[in-house]
Formats: C-alpha cells, structure tokens, sequence
C-alpha cells in the first residue's frame, strides 16, 4: 500500500468513525461525569505521527509546548506524562536550583487531589496543611511560606506568597485578576487527562517564566539527560570527557509526554476557548438556577476578581440537609446523574495520610471536614448547555421532594 492510499485509508475509516464532533452538545439524557473532548483531527495528529515512526517526545510534544506557553501566557511550558509528575518535578526542579531546599515547609491545602499533597512529601518537603476557603475551596491569603495553591475543580484560589506554586491541574484557562492560572507564580502544573478541559489522553505540562527551571525539569523528566536543555551546548563544554549523547546531570525520572500525546495536545489547544467558554456558562447559570430552587445546599459561584474554569461542578449540603450525601448521591444517580465526592476531600482523612512523613497540621480543619462529609460533585463539559442545566435542575428538585 502506498504512503498516500495509506493516508486515503485513514482518511475513510476517521470520516465513518467520528460522526460525532466534539465541539457539538451531547445528548440531553442524563449527565456524565465527562465527554471526549477529542475528535478526528486528534486522531489523524496521532496517526501521522504513528506512520512518520515518530512516537517517543519529539517535535509534536516540542509544538504543544509551545503552544501551551502560549495559551498560559508564559514563556516556558515543560511538557511530562500527568499531572502528579508535573507537580513533582515542578518540586524537584526547584529543589534542584536551591529555591527550596528539602525539608522546608511548603502550605498545602488540605482538600485536593491525592497526589497534590503525595508529590510535596515525596519531593521531601514539609507539607504544612492549612483548611481551606470555604467559598473558593482553596488556600486564600498572604502567606511568608512557599504555598501550592490547588485551584481545585477549576475555581481559583487567590492565596499570595513569594514562592507561590500552583496546582492548576483542573484550572485550565482559569484567571486571577486577569491573569491566568498557572503564570500567577513561580509555576504551574497541569494535567491533561481524559476528564480534562483538554486532554492528550494521560499527560501534564509545568508553566513557568523561568528558563533556569525550565531547564532543570527539562533535565528531571528525561532521566536526568541534557537533550532538550537550552543551555545543554555549555553544559557539555564544562564535561568534554563525558559523551554529550549520554551525559546527565541531576538524578531524573522518566516522566516523558509521548509524540501521540502531543499530537493531541497541538489540536486541543486550538479548542480550549469555545470549550471554556461553554463550560463558564454553563456553570454561571446552574449556580444561579440552583441557588433559585431554595435548597438546602450551596454552590460556588466566580469569586470577585476571578474566572472560573469550571473543571466540575462541586456542591455542599447544609448542615441540617434531611439527605445524607451518600443519599444525595444515590438519587442523583439514579435520574442518570453520576456524582463523587470532592477530590479526596479532607486529605487528613484518607488512609494513606498515615504513611506519609513529616506533614504538619496547622490546626483544626473545619471547612475540609464540612467538604468530607457533605460535599458532593457531579460533571462539566464543553458538551453540556442549557438543557444539561435543567436536567441538573430538575434531578436536584426531585431527589429533595422525595427527602
Ligand atoms: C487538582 C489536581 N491535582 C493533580 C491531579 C493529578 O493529575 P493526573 O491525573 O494527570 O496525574 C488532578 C487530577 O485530576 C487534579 O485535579
């Protein structure tokens, strides 16, 4: 078969294929958790780089970089293969450069996702859990301590430090004012899972202003090599009795984003502004519908000075709701409504909490623990509009009429 009968193939089986588009709402019968937000134009990405031979990181993760500095507004994006080893070599790598030494006390909320917390104990940080916001769900403040601000479920959490750090892995396209999450700090992670904004799949990518730590987790995430440093030509001049083509110089993983992951990264980017747009609507009409129907349970609408990215939608129960959360859950779910708890909830209280060294508590953690017991979410997508609102609407009355 020739190389364009080859293309010609693709082209037949990708047109019979996607009949769905993407960009187009998903049926109005029930609300999932999440959609594809993929379609054609990512796969054929991925097959050119499948029958180019080009599968490892290379020019299509090199494009996507770019590209997402870009979106970010920032002048460095580091791309690896999730969210969680974004956060730990954003950590190593500034770890590496002496901006934090190993030990020191990092503020970490204590509602996020697992490895929010997990990568600060594993870089050998002193995590310092502080509660959280009870409106943003985040660490808001000024703050002396380095902080990893998790802009949690896409809404951002306006905490300040001079080393501020974020974990905008649901926050994508999220902005502070004015300022997009992810270039409010030193840097920022981001996770490009299936659920996401915008996938490749499993993958993540560090944002940063800051080329020397660029560098450094360009370093981390590659078995510690010099391949893609920027300062890799003087880094060899310094060790002409090492081979250039095996020379390393701080101790890396392998953490690296594939080229078919950056095939659907160079095409997802192109679609984050119609889909955050979507999802913002979305969310700021479902709080104001929600809010309407007088229950007894709260939302969280955009906080002054933000916008929100509206990764899911999170709600908590009063404390004198007549449902449990496990009973909310139950009768959402039954109308075809999927629902999970927020994130790991109150960290403090997974299981594993107990294997990991060093962290601190700041104190009591009221509003986590409000979030553990009560708390509950259900999804958002760039598919769901208005009638995915009502649907939501209408399954909420349902389940409390019933209470
Ligand atoms: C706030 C937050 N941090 C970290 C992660 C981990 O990202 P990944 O699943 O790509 O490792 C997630 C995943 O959704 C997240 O929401």
């Amino acid at each position: 078969m020739s190389e364009s009968d080859r293309q010609q193939a693709i082209s037949t089986l990708l047109d019979q294929h996607f009949t769905l588009d993407p960009t187009q709402p998903a049926p109005a019968d029930g609300l999932p958790l999440a959609l594809p937000s993929f379609g054609r134009e990512e796969v054929a990405e991925a097959m050119m780089a499948l029958l180019e031979g080009q599968l490892t990181m290379g020019k299509r993760v090199a494009a996507f970089e770019r590209a997402w500095a870009a979106a970010v507004g920032v002048r460095e994006a580091v791309a690896v293969n999730s969210g969680s080893s974004a956060l730990l070599v954003m950590l190593e790598g500034l770890i590496e450069l002496g901006r934090l030494q190993r030990g020191q006390r990092v503020i970490v909320p204590a509602v996020g996702w697992s490895t929010s917390l997990f990568s600060v104990v594993q870089a050998g940080l002193q995590a310092h859990v502080v509660d959280v916001d009870p409106d943003s769900l985040g660490v808001e403040g000024d703050f002396d301590d380095p902080v990893l601000a998790v802009h949690l479920l896409g809404c951002p959490a306006r905490a300040r430090s001079p080393l501020l750090l974020e974990d905008a892995c649901g926050a994508h396209g999220a902005t502070v004012g004015g300022v997009k999450v992810g270039a409010r700090g030193v840097a920022g992670a981001f996770s490009f899972f299936f659920s996401h904004h915008i996938s490749t799949i499993e993958g993540g990518a560090v944002t940063t202003n800051d080329p020397e730590l660029a560098d450094a987790m360009r370093s981390l995430r590659a078995h510690g090599w010099t391949r893609e440093r920027t300062d890799r030509a003087a880094i060899e001049a310094e060790h002409p009795e090492v081979d250039p083509r095996f020379l390393f110089v701080s101790a890396g993983y392998n953490l690296r984003m594939t080229d078919l992951a950056g095939a659907f990264g160079v095409k997802q980017v192109e679609r984050l502004p119609g889909f955050l747009a979507q999802r913002q609507h979305n969310h700021r009409r479902w709080c104001a519908e929600i809010a309407a129907l007088g229950l007894p349970l709260r939302v969280f609408p955009e906080l002054p000075g933000t916008e929100h990215a509206a990764f899911a939608f999170p709600m908590l129960l009063d404390a004198d709701a007549p449902l449990s959360r496990a009973e909310l859950s139950r009768r959402l779910e039954a109308q075809g409504v999927q629902t999970r708890p927020i994130s790991g909830s109150n960290l403090v209280r997974q299981p594993a909490f107990a294997r990991l060294r060093g962290v601190t508590l700041d104190g009591p953690l009221p509003v986590a623990d409000t979030v553990h017991a009560r708390g509950i979410f259900v999804g958002q997508s760039h598919a769901f509009n208005d009638h995915h609102g009502a649907l939501l609407v209408e399954a909420l009355r349902r389940a409390f009429a019933g209470a």
